[in-house]
């Protein structure tokens, strides 16, 4: 054996214990280790690709150049555990348990209801907690930078925000800090000294890991290094495993050997010296950032212009712990066109300094580190970067532009432009003044030369193009500023203040007289959310493997419509640890089931409708080998036609689901003769993707007696997924249990595949008769399980000079996908919402659900609401632009505003606290006098454009369906006084048990941490409806009530005779009477909440032929006004403000409402600017992750929120009087206003160029449709493609 054969022992610490192992596998991940051999499940899987912060750990070092301890934050799931030999690892685990003590960080971010789902927490926890360690006086900036690049599908961030920056002693409305934990870093765990010491030995020998496929050589120095760089030349290096590890993982990168120089102390130099700084290569991005403030602090700015410009960069590169992780040599040396930093080394003419063997080597970075100060104020360097984010996502294109001028002189010596994401660099001017000739000059080079063919990977190569020159006229107009040394009239610079200045939330006071032992109406925190803050919460796949358990991994289609004519398993089933292949075939029941007369199949047979169909599953003793094996399975296709993907396809080929909808009221067609204008257009919505935090999977465990199985599964419908497994095996329902103890995050998207899943890996179960998990990897649940439904509204609009609109025709096509799932439903709530708060006497709605080759199309919060409330708020804001009026004011006057008002289907409701909500969020936000500014701000800015707007809402709560709106559940008394409180509804961050037992409290009149909600299980109560439609907590709520009046009732007896005993004296009385006596009393109450009882005989439902109907129990009503800013040059646009008026009736705790509407609203900001699905011509998902999907992070919120719960307010309704659950989906379509607003300001830019203010903008507002929107002298360089004549990169479906 050689001596890099030789298996090194690897150690390291975690949580204060050490950790010896002897064969270390250099592919396993910390968070896979930690997770499965640790058992410490508080660290998350949510992407693996170091996108999400879910799995952030802190990893501490001993530094043997600085003689210190470093600390910093990590993504887990990049992180080899071989890259630790010498580290200590500290997970949520190890700082803080509701058991021992809680770390202040876990209180704070749980008591400032900064926990939801809670799935993200533990991340978010340790990225603050590696903060304080470092820092424990930290700034506003600091934290945000630490959060940056953690991201949260549920709270919007204020509130985790609002939770640290009592850190910094800012205090916030809904969180008070009396009694908090103080911050003790003298109770931190300590640096092991042993550790310490083995890093000051510096044992120079080499460490070699070898696992099944890769071995790892870890030199102990630079001669070493080289030697083996030598002798391995294929072998890539690897320090921060950023770049090498997410291309094995992702993208079938092999390597059989990895070099890794992380041991190697030269590589970590820092040397500043005269004429600048030389980085070692491994030094990370942090400590480039790090070295680089320190030095811009100490110069002065004409000398650190290369330093700024990196810092620039530097701060929205990744998220803070890529950063820690990533190297300066790495980002450079991967060569990737996407990534930031070559581009400003090489315009600043850095070197590259090089080593092998050999000679080292000096290269120019133009040609390929070294930063060097620019000294000379004739000297100007900047760097530019545009990303679909506004931080932690990777630049679109980035560029890096330096100009030299003649000593004393406006001539230009030499420019060098840098352009990263479009090809080599090109533009080289000498000897011109640096005037508009010169621009001219440049922009027609650019614009000419830059190549960027327009299939190009990653597409939107008009806007990319366009940004080139953009990018190019800022740089010139930064110089010409300075040049001149004076004030230009217009603005340019990246002036965006990214730090979060302002939240406010106003909430609602309880009575004085509630007695204060009452939780009803107060801000309680989330039940569970100190167990999620300590990563003590768990969700299904932390609950530990069970004796021989195994793994599922589905085999899906590639093709969109084919025949599918052979499936291959063998090899598959070859590979050693595969324990069986499944398909149709394998189904012990019904591989098909009806779903409103459409056939659905589990496994696809004979023909597949799109990519991601579920063909197959491997069975396999572990995740990895399930998934390696997966990919070895064979399918052979023929394609079948037609095959289309877009709506418009669709319409050409008539494909629909039915049934068809329409609902109308009034006389359309004669109206349109009355009206003064006549308005004709169409508006498009893109879909959306969940991204809840946890992705979908179960556990299946049989329990091998009479078919019985349980399944520990993340389904918002545990009714359904136990029916769609019994049958799938063939087994009555009353053998499956459907155990949910929590989803991290559901949001809509699982409530039906789930069933599917469940039933895959319940057959395999079966099969094997073995416990069964299925976890789906974030790429496969992104690309098999669905999201929200694109729409297209074509509409007609007729109207009068003053706005009012007459008549409107609006016909809805949705894309449903290949089946049917919820699509029709869905459709129905769009045409059900079709009117918002505006009576439109004549109106008409057709809903199409059209049929594609694409995955199917799914429930996700709003269910269709958002799209037909868009659709119509879109038509007023055209009308108003038509009618030179301002959208406010013909939003106003087409509101409903008679007491008795009655809805296009004919439902009467009183829009009296919408006026309420509108009136007062346009005095909160201060509107009039906003929109005055605003004006003002346009008139005196050329390249930056404000917009602002408004709208009401009003929207139906509860199933249109009647037979959903029921509620069950079970409470049971035991005999020492505490509660045990079951119900149908399932806990996925939206707080449903934490007001099940506020209510449970107040009728039995015990504390609430005497009442506890252990988990949903379809065997304690049968047949619940979904989770879902803003009605879970109502219906849940009202049943909880029923079943704790039932068992008051029934203690009555035993407290009468003795009213001066405690409770627990009363229930032991009871349950000993009911065992003993006839008079006695059972102590457990079931609550049902069927149509009768809630709604006192009222039913919901619609008569579709008639078009009218009750559609829902009532309606929340709020209102919301954004303004933002963009830059017209870019399409970069800032979230300045948003204030919300909403309607939760008597809140039942406002914090919970509070957080629902902030994320909710968060999620429709991404919905309507920034989540955009990208779909191949071949109808393949190409966003499968987080580096290509970007969800809202920490940067996108409005640097002022201001939520105001509606006061006053009642609800007849629903329990006490609150809209209980009735605020989870509506504030998602707040995220229009966020679009509107956009799209106001791109009217202003449009405007200054003499263009008309009426154009087309489909939703979401990205960049490039921003950009592309303002027209200018730039876009009108860049000379479109024919249409038709080349393949795009991505289709709009
Ligand atoms: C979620 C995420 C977001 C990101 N966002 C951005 C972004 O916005 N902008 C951006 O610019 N980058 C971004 N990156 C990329 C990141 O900056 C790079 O992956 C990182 O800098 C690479 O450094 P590393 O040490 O991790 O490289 P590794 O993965 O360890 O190695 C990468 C490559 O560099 C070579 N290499 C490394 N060191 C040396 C050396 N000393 N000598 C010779 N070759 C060497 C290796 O052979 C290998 O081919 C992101 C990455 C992730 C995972
Ligand atoms: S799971 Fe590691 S960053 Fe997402
Ligand atoms: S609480 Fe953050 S993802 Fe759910």
């Amino acid at each position: 054996m050689t001596d890099d054969m030789k298996h090194s022992r690897l150690v390291f610490y975690v949580n204060g214990k050490q950790i010896a192992e002897q064969n270390a596998d250099p592919e396993e991940m910390l968070l896979t280790y930690l997770r499965k051999k640790g058992g410490l499940t508080g660290t998350k899987y949510a992407c693996g690709s170091g996108g999400c912060g879910a799995c952030t750990v802190m990893v501490s070092r001993y530094d043997p150049l600085s003689a210190r301890v470093l600390h910093c934050s990590v993504n887990a799931c990049l992180l080899p555990i071989v890259s630790l030999h010498g580290a200590a690892v500290v997970t949520v685990e190890g700082i803080g348990s509701t058991k021992a003590k809680l770390h202040p960080v876990q209180e704070r971010i749980a008591r400032a209801h900064g926990s939801q789902c809670g799935f993200c927490t533990p991340g978010m926890v340790m990225s603050m907690y590696t903060l304080l360690r470092n820092k424990p006086q930290p700034s506003l900036e600091d934290i945000h930078e630490a959060l940056a690049g953690n991201l949260c599908r549920c709270t919007g961030y204020r509130p985790i925000v609002d939770g640290f920056k009592t850190f910094c002693s800012i205090s916030s409305e809904l969180f008070h800090m009396d009694g908090v934990l103080p911050l003790d870093p003298s109770q931190d765990l300590i640096f092991p000294p042993e550790l310490m010491l083995m890093a000051q030995k510096q044992d120079g020998g080499r460490l070699c890991f070898q696992g099944d496929r890769v071995k790892w050589i870890s030199p102990g120095d630079l001669a070493d290094l080289l030697e083996l760089r030598a002798a391995h030349p294929d072998a890539p290096l690897a320090v921060g495993n950023t770049n090498v590890g997410p291309n094995m993982m992702f993208k079938g990168d092999v390597h059989p050997l990895i070099i890794s120089p992380r041991r190697v102390l030269d590589l970590y130099t820092v040397c500043w010296e005269k004429n600048g700084v030389t980085f070692g290569s491994s030094c990370s991005l942090s400590k480039v950032k790090e070295e680089l403030q320190g030095a811009v602090r100490r110069l002065h700015p004409g000398e650190s212009r290369v330093f700024q410009a990196l810092l620039i960069t530097l701060r929205c590169l990744a998220g803070k712990q890529i950063r820690n992780m990533a190297t300066i040599g790495g980002n450079i040396l991967s060569a990737d066109p996407k990534y930031d930093l070559s581009c400003i080394l090489a315009a600043a003419g850095c070197t590259l300094q090089v080593v092998s063997k050999g000679t080292p080597l000096t290269l120019s970075m133009s040609a390929t580190m070294l930063a060097h100060y620019s000294t000379h104020w004739w000297e100007f360097v900047s760097v530019f970067r545009q990303a679909q984010r506004r931080e932690f996502a990777f630049s679109i294109i980035n560029a890096g532009m330096k100009v030299v001028f003649r000593e004393g002189t406006d001539m230009v010596q030499s420019l060098n432009v840098f352009y990263g994401g479009m090809g080599p660099p090109l533009l080289r001017v000498r000897r011109m003044s640096w005037n508009e000739g010169l621009l001219e000059e440049a922009c027609s080079l650019l614009a000419d030369e830059v190549a960027l063919p327009p299939t190009a990977h990653g597409g939107k190569v008009e806007f990319r193009r366009t940004l080139s020159l953009s990018f190019f006229f800022k740089f010139y107009m930064q110089v010409l500023q300075e040049l001149r040394q004076e004030r230009l009239r217009h603005l340019y610079r990246s002036s965006y203040c990214a730090l979060i200045i302002h939240h406010l939330s106003k909430t609602q006071m309880v009575s004085e007289i509630q007695s204060c032992e009452d939780p009803v109406g107060r801000p309680r925190v989330h039940m569970a959310s100190f167990q999620q803050a300590t990563g003590e919460a768990k969700y299904y796949d932390d609950l530990p493997a069970i004796s021989g358990e195994l793994f599922v991994f589905m085999v899906t289609s590639t093709r969109a419509h084919a025949k599918i004519t052979s499936v291959d398993a063998s090899e598959a089933l070859r590979t050693p640890g595969v324990v069986t292949f499944l398909s149709a075939q394998d189904v012990p029941g019904q591989n098909r089931r009806l779903w409103f007369n459409n056939t659905e199949e589990l496994f696809a047979e004979e023909e597949v409708c799109c990519v991601g169909q579920i063909i197959g599953a491997v069975v396999a003793e572990s995740r990895e080998l399930a998934k390696r094996a997966a990919e070895r399975v064979l399918v052979t296709y023929e394609d079948l036609t037609p095959v289309f993907f877009t709506i418009e396809e669709a319409i050409q080929h008539q494909s629909f689901f039915n049934p068809k909808r329409k609902l109308e009221r009034g006389n359309v067609a004669e109206a349109f003769g009355k009206v003064d204008h006549i308005l004709e257009g169409e508006m498009y919505m893109g879909g959306q993707e969940h991204f809840y935090m946890e992705t979908q999977g179960l556990i299946a465990v049989p329990r091998g007696e009479d078919g019985e199985m349980d399944l520990y599964v993340a389904t918002q419908h545990a009714a359904l997924t136990q029916e769609v497994v019994g049958h799938t095996l063939g087994v009555d329902s009353n053998k499956i249990t459907c155990h949910v103890k929590r989803l991290g995050g559901g949001f809509g998207g699982k409530v039906m595949k789930i069933a599917s899943l469940s039933a895959i890996a319940a057959t395999a179960a079966y099969k094997t008769g073995w416990p069964v998990r299925c976890v789906l990897d974030r790429g496969d649940d992104m690309l098999i399980t669905g999201g929200r439904h694109p729409f297209l509204g074509k509409y007609k609009v007729g109207f009068m000079k003053d706005g009012t609109i007459l008549a409107a025709d609006i016909t809805y096509y949705s894309n449903g996908g290949c089946t049917l799932d919820e699509s029709s439903f869905i459709m129905e709530k769009a045409l059900l919402h079709m009117d918002n708060g505006y009576k439109i006497p004549n109106l008409r709605g057709r809903g199409f659900v059209c049929k594609t080759y694409l995955p199917s199309y799914t429930a996700f919060r709003g269910f269709g609401g958002p799209q037909g409330l868009t659709i119509i708020e879109s038509v007023l804001h055209e009308v108003a632009a038509e009618c030179g009026l301002p959208a406010e004011e013909v939003r106003a006057i087409n509101m409903y505003s008679e007491e008795e008002s009655c809805t296009h289907h004919k439902q009467l409701f009183c829009p009296r606290d919408m006026v309420r909500c509108w009136d007062e969020c346009l005095e909160k936000s201060a509107y009039p006098s906003r929109r005055l500014a605003i004006q003002q701000f346009n008139r005196s800015n050329r390249w930056r454009k404000r917009g602002i707007c408004a709208v009401p809402l009003k929207f139906g709560i509860g199933f249109s369906k009647g037979f959903n709106n029921q509620g069950a559940a079970l409470v049971n008394i035991y005999k020492d006084g505490s509660v045990l409180v079951t119900h149908g509804g399932t806990e996925m961050g939206q707080g449903i048990n934490t007001k099940a037992v506020q209510i449970a409290s107040r009728i039995l009149r015990v504390p609430m941490s005497r009442i506890h909600i252990k988990e949903t299980c379809t065997g304690n109560v049968p047949n619940a409806a979904p989770s879902a439609a803003s009605f879970g907590t109502d219906a849940v709520g009202m049943a909880v009530k029923d079943a704790c009046e039932k068992l008051m009732e029934r203690l009555e007896l035993v407290m009468k005779a003795n009213p001066k005993w405690t409770w627990s004296q009363w229930v032991i009385t009871a349950a000993e009477l009911y065992c003993t006596s006839r008079d006695g009393v059972t102590l457990a109450g079931r609550g049902e909440t069927s149509r009768d009882v809630f709604m006192r005989g009222s039913h919901t439902s619609v008569d579709w032929e008639k078009s009218e109907g009750m559609a829902y129990y009532y309606f929340t009503f709020g209102a919301c006004c954004s303004e933002v800013e963009i830059d017209c040059l870019t399409g970069d646009h800032k979230n300045i403000r948003t204030d919300i008026v909403m309607d939760v009736g008597k809140s039942l705790n406002p914090a919970i409402d509070v957080g629902q509407i902030e994320g909710g609203f968060v999620q429709g900001l991404g919905l309507y600017t920034i989540e955009e699905l990208q779909f191949s011509p071949e109808g393949v998902l190409r966003t499968r992750g987080p580096d290509q999907y970007k969800i809202p992070a920490l940067c996108d919120i409005p640097s002022k929120l201001n939520v105001h719960l509606l006061a006053d307010a009642h609800n007849p309704n629903a329990i006490y009087s609150s809209k209980a659950s009735g605020i989870g989906e509506p504030p998602v379509f707040f995220g229009c206003t966020v679009f509107f607003a956009i799209k106001e300001a791109i009217a202003a830019a449009r405007r200054e160029s003499g263009l008309s203010s009426r154009f087309t903008l489909s939703s979401p507002a990205t960049v490039d449709k921003i950009r592309m929107a303002c027209v200018d002298q730039f876009t009108e360089k860049i000379r479109s493609p024919e249409p038709g004549s080349f393949t795009p990169w991505a289709i709009n479906v």
